[in-house]
């Protein structure tokens, strides 16, 4: 009979826009034992995880909670909680994630209005105020850190324009939350959702996310008219998904303790590692940690004689994208990197295919070790590819940010 090896995975420094690698601490809680679901333990690992939640957004919202699955499931989770059908809904595309929530909000049976900008820009905030003057919608919905172009939207101006126009604003800060600055609550977002597996370097499968009073009443209103299991017990504005309905999550989180799901134990027992790591070094270092490897990266990049894609006034801090030398065949350097040194880059999505690489620094990965690696085994493959670079450059103007030259 054959027999399935035991699996042996090797350890990869991966500097991809995800999934970034883990902490060492978040992978070994997670060996620990499985907790029943009302263990007074596994309640309080809860509502630490809830207060933790609160401080990565930056928010004194009362519900701040993951949602399971992977981040689109939290995505998916707000979109189809607070969108009702015909409800408009105005979506400023900039990449492959705007496209999700169009999707997401089309599903819900959106009246979704959307608008495209080339690929590697973002929006002024005065188009974003035209647009929505013109749509006159209940929600906006907006990607903070598109990964697929490595460009960020300023949310600011747009928060409170929405605010002051009793418009809701959902945004996507997967790529962005702890590895750039976000404020839920000075830039007036109702509700905001990441992702595990990014810069809070835990694993894939959790969505953490938050959303306020504005967003609760309109949960509170398309909830189950009283608990019951039998389907006459909903009104008609009852939200689709069970699995992802809110209103219902929320209440798993709450006091009463609403039996919905089986909360994924050894991934909760990850995210509250993972976030206590982050509340030890603290946000604001967090922040500057990665802003300093960001600026190696770039410095060793070009240094090489690369070139960065994009304008850098809206440049993802966490995502750097770049330019593939004319002539040298993008996958083969990726196949090098990862066969030879074990660094892992990405390839980039539709018309960006073949044309840039994408390098993320995030959460663990954002890591001086890892930029030195990933800028020698870029440069080094690119040579055994023929490509001509400035040798040995990127390095020492990598260096010379760390030690302060430049
Ligand atoms: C900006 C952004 N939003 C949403 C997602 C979707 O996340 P997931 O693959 O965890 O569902 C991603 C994944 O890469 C992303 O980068």
């Amino acid at each position: 009979m054959y027999m399935y090896k035991e699996l042996v995975i090797p350890q990869r420094t991966i500097m991809t826009p995800g999934p970034a690698e883990a902490e060492p601490r978040v992978l070994r809680i997670m060996g620990a034992p499985i907790l029943g679901q009302y263990d007074p333990n596994f309640l309080q690992i809860m509502d630490e995880t809830m207060e933790l939640t609160r401080y990565i957004f930056q928010t004194e919202n009362h519900q701040a909670f993951p949602v399971d699955g992977t981040a689109r499931a939290g995505i998916e989770a707000v979109i189809s909680s607070i969108i009702e059908p015909n409800d408009k809904v105005y979506i400023p595309i900039f990449g492959r994630f705007g496209h999700l929530m169009t999707e997401l909000s089309r599903r819900a049976g959106g009246d979704v209005y959307t608008t495209e900008i080339e690929w590697g820009k973002t929006y002024e905030f005065e188009d974003l105020k035209n647009e929505i003057i013109k749509v006159n919608p209940k929600v906006v919905a907006v990607v903070h850190g598109e990964t697929s172009t490595g460009r960020m939207q300023s949310l600011e101006e747009l928060g409170k324009f929405c605010r002051e126009n009793d418009i809701l604003l959902v945004v996507d800060a997967v790529a962005t939350l702890t590895g750039t600055e976000f404020k839920t609550d000075d830039w007036n977002i109702d509700a905001v959702i990441t992702g595990t597996q990014k810069c809070l370097s835990v694993p894939t499968g959790m969505a953490p996310l938050t959303y306020n009073e504005r967003v609760e009443k309109i949960l509170s209103e398309r909830k189950k008219i009283e608990q019951g299991l039998q389907i006459d017990s909903y009104n008609d504005r009852m939200i689709s998904s069970n699995y992802l309905d809110l209103s219902q999550i929320q209440e798993y989180w709450s006091p009463t303790r609403l039996n919905h799901h089986t909360e994924s134990t050894s991934m909760l027992y990850a995210l509250r590692e993972g976030l206590r790591i982050i509340k030890e070094e603290g946000l604001e270092a967090r922040i500057a940690r990665h802003a300093l490897n960001e600026k190696a990266l770039v410095a060793g990049i070009e240094a090489m004689g690369l070139h960065i894609f994009g304008d850098k006034v809206n440049k993802l801090p966490t995502v750097t994208c770049v330019y593939v030398p004319e002539g040298i065949k993008e996958d083969e350097i990726r196949k090098r990197m990862i066969e030879d040194f074990g660094v892992e880059i990405a390839a980039a999505f539709g018309s960006l295919s073949g044309k840039i690489w994408r390098i993320g620094s995030m959460g663990y990965s954002s890591r001086k070790e890892n930029i030195l690696k990933v800028l020698s085994a870029l440069e080094t493959s690119l040579i055994r590819n023929g490509a001509i670079v400035n040798r040995g450059e990127a390095l020492q103007a990598a260096l010379d940010v760390y030690e302060e030259k430049r």
